[in-house]
């Protein structure tokens, strides 16, 4: 069963649990997803499942009404209706404004009254979670809500630029599509499919693997040091074995709660931030052309496995990361642009200090040998790391970048955002349910009132766990005194 077959039942099953009389012949199933905020006309795309009598002219004087209104169909498909043989059911995706869609029906009953018998619409769908409000941009509230937008690939995927290293690689090419078709059907809860990597393939990441791992001991954090040997001992990460998106998912899983899902290329911002806020990382699983190992346009598997791996290993960088994503939902395209320059100059480009030196966290940093070398010389122009600051720097895609931010430590960096994101236009407070893998949205007391019984859960597990500390200590301190006073 396809998506559209899913939809159609769907759109049926929506009429059988709101019918009460059965003459209704359109279903409107809302929003799936709004178009972006800022347009001015506020697109969504609906779907929409129409019973036409079986009649010469009955569809096209249907289409005639859509055109009419400029409603733009997307997706269309009939069968014979399963209730009234003398009927067809039409289903369409539509995109327009929920204004469009009611004049729309309201042209329809009126034009096409002797095709339809009585028109009704259906404005909920249980099914489906929706915005917390008809202003707010539609965001994920279940980590299953992420596939509806792993397909959203902007850049890459299966296409390549014509100056891109595998342009011209006919083999390449049609190996970047297994990749790209992998990602395109991956669902949530699956297992990550594993790779039979070429032998050309694994020689270029054991090049890349090699030069790297020349540098880390000197140029990485310490987070990074401890949980490379981990990710070597655990998911394989050998310079002769490309490590398997699987288990290295698994270990995360273990380890700080993220897991992997494959990603055929560039998703938006927006789309991309959303996945952290459920502590998931859209990963590529392809690998970049055998003839430059060292330059690729695009992330592939080694600025993912080499440059972001180990980081969210670690608890602290884990909830940063996520910290970032949560702040992401909801809000406007001008806020996305500024919360994804503060993702680009910490966990693709940040600088941390250890015991007075600078080292390295950021993975676009930690999988390029040139601007790893460069990026602790004095040549390179740093700041510490402020996120109104860092919104007001340009990021570089193609070379290095003018300046870098340093950040005393990640929970410093997240104190930081989560001041700076606070003066975001967000409409709502939002927090994650690691239970059910969900984002509560704070709009009403029931949400409210249950996350300060949660709140209050944990102070008194750590009040508790305080006492008992001290009362061991005060235990043992008394045997010693015991023991020094029998001892006398
Ligand atoms: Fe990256």
């Amino acid at each position: 069963m396809d998506a559209r077959s899913i939809s159609i039942e769907r759109a049926e099953v929506l009429r059988r649990q709101q019918s009460t009389t059965l003459d209704d012949n359109v279903v409107v199933v809302p929003e799936e997803r709004e178009m972006g905020r800022g347009c001015a006309s506020r697109e969504r795309i609906s779907s929409i499942l129409v019973s036409l009598r079986s009649q010469i002219g009955c569809l096209s004087s249907a289409l005639k009404v859509f055109q009419d209104n400029k409603v733009n169909v997307t997706h269309i498909e009939s069968r014979k209706s399963r209730r009234d043989n003398s009927e067809y059911d039409i289903f369409m995706n539509v995109e327009c404004s929920k204004m469009a869609i009611e004049e729309l029906l309201e042209k329809l009953r009126l034009q096409n009254p002797e095709n339809f018998s009585d028109l009704k619409t259906f404005p909920t769908c249980p099914e489906e979670t929706e915005s917390p409000d008809d202003d707010v941009v539609w965001f994920p509230r279940k980590i299953s809500e992420l596939d509806k937008f792993a397909n959203r690939v902007l850049m890459y995927g299966t296409e390549l630029d014509a100056d891109h290293p595998g342009f011209k690689d006919t083999v390449y090419r049609k190996r970047r599509i297994h990749f790209a078709e992998i990602a395109y059907n991956y669902k949530y809860g699956q297992p990550i499919p594993r790779i039979e990597y070429t032998d050309e393939e694994v020689k270029t990441w054991g090049t890349v693997y090699r030069e790297l791992s020349k540098l880390y001991p000197t140029h990485s954090c310490m987070q990074y040091r401890k949980n490379l040997p981990l990710l070597s001992k655990y998911c394989g990460y050998r310079e002769d074995n490309i490590p398997q998106l699987e288990d290295v998912s698994r270990f995360l899983k273990a380890r700080t709660g993220f897991t992997l899902r494959p990603v055929a290329g560039y998703l938006s911002s927006r789309d991309f931030l959303a996945g952290l806020a459920f502590r998931v990382f859209h990963c590529t699983q392809y690998i970049r052309h055998s003839s430059d190992p060292f330059y690729t346009p695009e992330p592939d598997c080694c600025h993912e496995l080499l440059g972001h791996m180990p980081l969210f290993a670690d608890p602290d960088f884990a909830q940063f990361s996520q910290e970032l994503g949560l702040a992401s939902l909801g809000v406007s395209d001008v806020e996305i642009a500024k919360l994804a320059s503060c993702y680009f100059f910490t966990i693709e480009f940040g600088l941390c200090r250890e015991k007075g030196s600078l080292r390295v966290y950021g993975a676009g940093l930690l999988s390029s040998i040139g601007e790893l070398k460069h990026v602790l010389t004095d040549a390179a122009i740093k700041y510490p790391f402020d996120p109104a600051h860092v919104i007001r720097q340009e990021c570089q895609i193609s070379t290095f970048q003018d300046a870098y931010f340093v950040s005393e430590s990640f929970y410093e960096a997240k104190e930081k955002l989560r001041e700076f994101a606070m003066n975001l236009k967000s409409p709502y407070s939002v927090t994650y349910d690691p239970y059910t893998q969900s984002v509560e949205v704070l709009d009403n007391m029931k949400n409210i009132s249950q996350l300060v019984s949660s709140v209050r859960g944990d102070l008194y597990t750590i009040s508790e766990a305080l006492n008992k500390m001290q009362n061991r200590k005060r235990k043992k301190r008394t045997m010693e005194e015991n023991v020094g006073f029998n001892g006398k």
